[in-house]
């Protein structure tokens, strides 16, 4: 029996900052709304010819990552990436960070859950690795958000939300089943696949339809978001997979170290906090300067909470995310 656990964590952002007034300049917002409900403050956005996309600020962010975990690209197994915005309808992201860091023909996974995708590619690998079959897999999460925002009034509740970025982990082979990743948890509640969602162009509705069909100024290649239902389903399900991964390793609630929750709201976030009765050393946040990055929030944080000296060996760690699908998640690691 092995456990898998994390040897090396990167993250990338795009230069260009984007702050609240600069989004007030294009749409009816402005500082005062979008930090006091959201408790952003300004994130990054690609900039066209910056030479990112999706799977290019993955590898990026995977770079750090090997080098920190002592690896060469060439030590890796497998990829798991993670995102809701790949730069292709097909083939997926994973594909491309395999060719863009020269690596073997290893095999390359899309998982596309989302705001929880980070949690389902670690589960996925933390199995490969647990089961004997690879020694390190490389997971990551990256979105371009801005370039599929509707930066107009008619977007404003989505569009002020998202930044772009992406993190990075190695997950390898831990021969003591004391550390490392202990659990996963995962769940998800298709009846809610449309509260969070953006629809077309699919095949339901392809690109000849979705113009015929749809009034110019409502073509739904936007996402769609029905903010007060995701929020209200969001502070349940984090609050119950915590728990159910504690439960899981007769753990409580005091014993976290550090809890990385998936970036989605500031609100969110210090609703568990309270709810758990945590200090704010034990919740780590920077929603405040990236925005909602979906499936790239979780491994940015734990990169910078790393980086900050704010995790250490032998710490309780808890990553835990909610949204679109609905599908939610946690991990628990033993650090
Ligand atoms: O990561 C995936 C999971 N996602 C989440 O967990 C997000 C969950 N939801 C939320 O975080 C919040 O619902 C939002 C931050 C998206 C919205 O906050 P809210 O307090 O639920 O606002 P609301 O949508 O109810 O809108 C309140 C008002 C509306 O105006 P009226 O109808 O009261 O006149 C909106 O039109 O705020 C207006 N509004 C804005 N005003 C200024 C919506 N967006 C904006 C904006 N700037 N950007």
């Amino acid at each position: 029996m092995y456990n898998s656990k994390i040897t090396g964590l990167g993250k990338y952002v795009p230069e260009n900052v984007v702050t609240n007034d600069d989004l007030s300049q294009l749409m009816d917002t402005n500082d005062e709304w979008i930090q006091e409900r959201t408790g952003i403050k300004e994130r990054r956005h690609i900039k066209k010819g910056d030479g990112n996309s999706t799977a290019k600020m993955g590898a990026k962010a995977a770079e750090i990552a090997i080098k920190r975990a002592g690896l060469t690209n060439n030590d890796i197994d497998m990829i798991v990436f993670a995102t809701l915005s790949p730069d292709y309808y097909f083939p997926g992201c994973g594909v491309q960070v395999q060719h863009l860091m020269g690596m073997d023909t290893i095999p390359a996974l899309d998982v596309r859950n989302q705001c929880s995708g980070f949690i389902y590619a670690l589960a996925t690998a933390d199995q490969f690795i647990k089961s004997g079959m690879y020694k390190n897999v490389l997971i990551i999460g990256s979105e371009n958000h801005s370039g599929g925002l509707d930066f107009t009034t008619r977007g404003r509740s989505v569009s002020v939300i998202f930044g772009d970025g992406a993190g990075a982990a190695v997950l390898s082979r831990e021969e003591d089943t004391s550390k490392g990743v202990l659990s996963s948890h995962l769940h998800s509640q298709g009846e809610h696949a449309l509260e969070l969602s953006l629809k077309g162009p699919s095949t339901e509705q392809w690109v000849p339809e979705l113009i015929e069909n749809n009034p110019q100024e409502n073509i739904p290649y936007y996402p769609y978001m029905n903010g007060q239902f995701v929020f209200k389903n969001a502070v349940v399900r984090f609050s119950e997979v915590i728990m159910e991964g504690l439960e899981k390793n007769n753990l409580n609630v005091t014993d976290i170290d550090m809890l990385i929750p998936h970036q989605a709201n500031l609100r969110i976030s210090q609703f568990v906090q309270k709810k758990f009765k945590l200090t704010e050393d034990q919740v780590f946040n920077n929603i405040q300067k990236y925005g909602n990055t979906t499936a790239a929030s979780i491994p940015i944080a734990l990169t910078e909470a790393w980086e900050n000296g704010k995790i250490k060996e032998g710490d309780t760690v808890v990553l835990a995310a909610f949204g679109s699908g609905f599908t939610w998640a946690s991990s628990i690691i033993k650090w």
